[in-house]
């Protein structure tokens, strides 16, 4: 059995969804900060989905992300190798400062500019010392939390039309294709401990807000471009932070589905729930 803290959030969803054989376990269930051994009697693996993810509020809160991000992965990692078990951990573009031009490979240099950043890093290193793996994802997006999709559908139906930033490039990742990637990877156990699964190929937040318009039936051209210095956040975001896969593929895991067509198939599986009254697509 795949133990699978953090269970109730996107990711934890779309695993227990997809496999009879994962235990999803709440933050009531399992407190990844006071996690031991005992607490994992019985897996076979772990799949750790439990994280601090409001990325604003951790500026300010950043020793509660840091209990969460860095403390309790390592807590994991320890449990889990002193029971033979392997430890997948969940990790973010964040890590990166996004100065880069081409996508990021797991070996390149990191330098997070946020706290959620740098508390997701002190969680990788905690793993990866202990033996575990840890798998950097992007924009994820599913049917069990809030998130971008949800978000832009909720303003779509309210407004007539909105700005989203266009200078921030990264991979939109349906939490189903990235649960199967996950699933896959600790069936596989590849030598490679460090890895990146995003959905495949690239855009920005202005250009996924134009997708998703697209999916509802709705005309795109409501949405309009603008500057992340237009919309000054609490927590600095990476401006570029593609992630490559091209060591998960070597490894010998799948590729995860092109962004695009996962947004669609993310709209058939119902990740917006249907308005009333809507007429039916296609
Ligand atoms: N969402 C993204 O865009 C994104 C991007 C890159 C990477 N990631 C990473 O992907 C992973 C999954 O993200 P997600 O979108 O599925 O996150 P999510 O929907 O925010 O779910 C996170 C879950 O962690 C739980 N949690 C918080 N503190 C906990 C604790 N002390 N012990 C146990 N569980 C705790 C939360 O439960 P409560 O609600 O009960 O607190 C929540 O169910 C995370 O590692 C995240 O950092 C996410």
């Amino acid at each position: 059995m795949i133990l699978v803290p953090g269970g109730r959030g996107q990711l934890g969803h779309d695993l227990a969804e997809l496999s009879s054989g994962v235990r999803a376990l709440s933050s009531a269930e399992l407190d990844v900060t006071k996690v031991t051994a005992a607490d994992l009697a019985g897996a076979t693996a772990v799949i750790n989905c439990a994280a601090y993810t409001a990325v604003d509020a951790a500026e300010t809160d950043e020793d509660r992300a840091f209990a969460v991000n860095a403390v309790g992965p390592g807590l994991l990692a320890e449990a889990c190798a002193s029971l033979g078990i392997p430890l997948v951990q969940v990790s973010t573009d964040y890590v990166f400062s996004g100065d880069g031009d081409r996508p990021y490979e797991p070996s390149d240099p990191v330098g997070p500019k946020s706290a959620y950043g740098r508390t997701k890093l002190e969680g990788e290193r905690r793993v990866l010392e202990s033996g575990g793996y840890v798998v950097r994802t992007s924009w994820v997006y599913g049917v069990g939390g809030s998130n971008f999709v949800k978000t832009m559908a909720s303003l779509e139906s309210s407004r007539p039309s909105l700005s989203v930033v266009d200078d921030q490039r990264g991979a939109p990742t349906w939490s189903r294709d990235l649960a199967a990637g996950l699933l896959e990877l600790a069936s596989v156990l590849p030598a490679q401990r460090l890895l990146h699964a995003t959905g495949g190929g690239e855009t920005t937040w202005f250009g996924f807000a134009q997708a998703i318009f697209e999916e509802l039936g709705a005309d795109p051209s409501r949405v309009m471009p603008c500057t992340t210095a237009d919309f000054p956040r609490p927590a600095p975001r990476p401006a570029y932070s593609v992630l490559s896969g091209a060591a998960w593929a070597a490894a010998g895991l799948r590729p995860l589905p092109h962004w695009r067509s996962a947004l669609s198939e993310a709209f058939q599986a119902g990740v917006v729930a249907p308005r009333a009254g809507a007429a039916p697509l296609g």
